[in-house]
């Protein structure tokens, strides 16, 4: 199985996909936990270009290509080949977080955006995507105090995008899950990191996946 797990800053996708791991390999999966971007040796690079703070010249389009470089890579030299060898993936962030963020963040077109990520990862959808929400303050605030506690802040270009731009970011990854129901769900993520858990195992459950 391919899952995904999306959301803003701050919703907690780190936790949870650490906790997903542990789950699954305690039921006997062999688990490969990785993100975008930077999943891949290529994509570290692409990574420290795309995260640095002092980039603020990137235009969107050269950002898209950036993620989409990113996502190719990843997906032919990682993720591809560990589903080949019989392992579970788990990614923190795909080509949902480019629809969105390019897309309902930065006002380019989702449907065209899709488009351009079934070119870059040759058809490779996930099996399954989670979407962790909750609202943009919360989720700023979390950031926030993530970044301060572990010294990140040259990771912080987009947390210091304003709050509309959160909006849009949540806004876009509930309109865009609407549109693929079928691949994307949608848990609440304002509870404590066990609760959300659970609702993650929840929908887990309902779509035959545990
Ligand atoms: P990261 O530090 O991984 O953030 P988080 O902990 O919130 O996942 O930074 C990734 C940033 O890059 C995040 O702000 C979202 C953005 N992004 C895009 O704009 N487009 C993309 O395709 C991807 C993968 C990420």
């Amino acid at each position: 199985m391919f899952l995904t797990l999306e959301g803003m800053e701050g919703c907690g996708k780190t936790t949870q996909q650490r906790l997903l791991a542990e789950y699954f390999i305690r039921h006997g999966h062999d688990v490969l936990t990785t993100r975008e971007p930077g999943g891949s040796r290529l994509g570290a690079e692409l990574r420290r270009l795309l995260l640095d703070p002092a980039a603020t010249d990137i235009t969107r389009e050269a950002e898209l290509f950036l993620y989409l470089a990113d996502r190719a890579q990843h997906v032919a030299t990682v993720i591809r080949p560990a589903l080949g060898a019989g392992r579970m993936v788990l990614c923190d962030r795909f080509a949902d977080s480019t629809i969105v963020y390019q897309g309902y963040g930065r006002g380019m077109i989702p449907a065209r955006l899709a488009e351009l990520c079934d070119l870059a990862v040759a058809g490779l959808w996930p099996d399954l995507t989670i979407v962790l929400d909750v609202d943009p303050e919360t989720g700023l605030r979390r950031a926030l105090a993530r970044n301060l506690s572990t010294g990140a802040p040259d990771e912080s270009r987009f947390e210091a995008e304003d709050l509309a731009f959160h909006t849009r970011i949540r806004e876009g990854y509930l309109t865009w899950a609407a549109l693929n129901r079928a691949r994307i769900a949608v848990v609440d993520a304002t509870g404590t990191p066990e609760t959300v858990f659970d609702a993650i195992l929840r929908v887990l459950e309902e779509r035959g996946r545990v």
